[in-house]
């Protein structure tokens, strides 16, 4: 591919690797693994990040085939599928076996939290803005959850290590106060025909993380035996079903499978190109090349297809110039703001309110009576810690900036 200055990057106009070149071996799939002690936390959390949305491309495409009737669709879309599973094998392959599963959802938490966070700041609609900020205190609370267990295992990295102290760990929005009603988490589409080029990117970027954390902490949660952490990952599972909800209710459902088809591949191209131009790890940026390299043959067919079918050139509607590369940066002072502004919000329909005003028989109410009966396990954790180590773990750069959470004793609710 010919190196082009990002602002003039058009994948639409490169060709890209031909599909029938892009088959891999098993030793291609099986290379090396990152040193979990010497990774740059944005780096895992860029594995992390394309993990999830190589397995959104499969399994978008596997949904796309059982809807699709004309063999030859089904046939072109089994090609690249293939390529996709690959590719995400090869992604997912760089985490290494020394890394446990709590280490790695560590990581998964902060690509919630510094990527949603990028996406808010980045983003041009201010109902979108806010769903996004909405959702990311929640994320950011999981973070906490889960390194007050990490931290109370032997063996195991500090969190803050895990995440390079570029993103505080303390709590958000109590996980305990996540739990709405269903029809809570249903928020108001976009149109792809007004929508900015990058609210189109972002949504779609957060669906498959989100969609992705959802995936693993729906298999991992049986794989331990103690039952405040079986519990933990049961709850926060539960969360993660919640925000794939709110976050693809935002998208423009009115979107024909074949446009979603082009839309993927447009998207995969400008996540590798992103991280391409980022990654500090040779042999880790080698790989983003090579799938950038995939991802436009991806587009090319894509493209070619939807104009057979549909007799139309998907220029039509994919953006004229690709927008800012989405970044992995430090975000701690946007998260603060955002906690402090925020951290007592719920959603009321596609509305987000203060929880107080919401009146004493809303659903809220009586779902959080119906799954908090008993214990929470997204407290008990923190009970443990406390009873433990005489204080709750933090990674704190100056004070919580809500005064009811500074008592590292206390566990609140809201
Ligand atoms: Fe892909
Ligand atoms: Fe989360
Ligand atoms: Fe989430
Ligand atoms: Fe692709």
């Amino acid at each position: 591919m010919a190196k082009k200055k990002l602002s003039s990057f058009n994948p639409l106009q490169e060709k890209g690797m031909a599909l029938d070149k892009q088959t891999r071996s098993w030793s291609d799939l099986t290379g090396f693994q990152y040193d979990k002690q010497e990774v740059h936390p944005y780096t895992r959390t860029r594995i992390i990040a394309m993990n999830g949305i190589e397995v959104d491309a499969a399994i978008f495409k596997h949904m796309m085939a059982r809807m699709t009737t004309d063999p030859e669709v089904k046939k072109a879309i089994a090609v690249s599928r293939r390529i996709e599973q690959q590719q995400q094998k090869a992604v997912s392959g760089m985490i290494p076996g020394n890394e446990t599963t709590l280490e790695n959802t560590i990581g998964y938490e902060q690509v919630a939290v510094d990527l949603t966070a990028w996406c808010a700041r980045h983003e041009p609609d201010s109902y979108l803005r806010q769903a996004y900020d909405f959702a990311l205190l929640e994320d950011f609370d999981h973070l906490y959850r889960y390194a007050n267990m990490l931290d109370m295992q032997s063996g195991t990295m500090k969190p803050e290590h895990i995440v390079g102290k570029l993103t505080e760990i303390m709590p958000g929005r109590p996980t305990v106060s996540e739990h709405r009603h269903p029809m809570d988490s249903i928020c108001r589409p976009m149109d792809i025909k007004t929508a900015a080029p990058i609210s189109l990117l972002n949504v779609m970027t957060i669906v498959a993380a989100e969609q992705q954390t959802m995936n693993f902490y729906m298999n991992v949660a049986n794989r331990y035996e103690d039952p405040i952490l079986r519990g933990l990952y049961t709850e926060i599972g539960m969360i993660e079903e919640q925000h794939v909800s709110h976050y693809e209710s935002l998208l423009d459902p009115s979107c024909s499978w074949m446009m979603c088809m082009v839309m993927h591949e447009y998207h995969e191209c400008y996540l590798y190109h992103a991280f391409m131009q980022q990654e500090v790890d040779p042999r880790v940026k080698k790989i983003w090349e090579l799938h950038l390299d995939m991802e436009l043959g991806h587009l090319q067919s894509a493209v070619e297809l939807y104009k057979k079918i549909e007799g139309e050139d998907p220029a039509e509607f994919l953006p004229a110039e690709m927008p800012d590369p989405l970044t992995f940066e430090s975000n701690i002072e946007y998260v603060r703001q955002v906690v402090e502004a925020q951290v007592q919000l719920t959603a009321d329909g596609a509305d987000f309110v203060p929880v107080d005003s919401l009146p004493r028989d809303h659903r809220f109410f009586a779902y959080q009576a119906e799954v908090n009966a008993g214990m929470v396990p997204s407290q008990e954790v923190i009970k443990k810690h406390v009873s433990k180590h005489k204080q709750d773990y933090r990674f704190e750069t100056a004070p919580h900036p809500v005064s009811r959470f500074q008592d590292r004793k206390d566990v609140p609710e809201y």
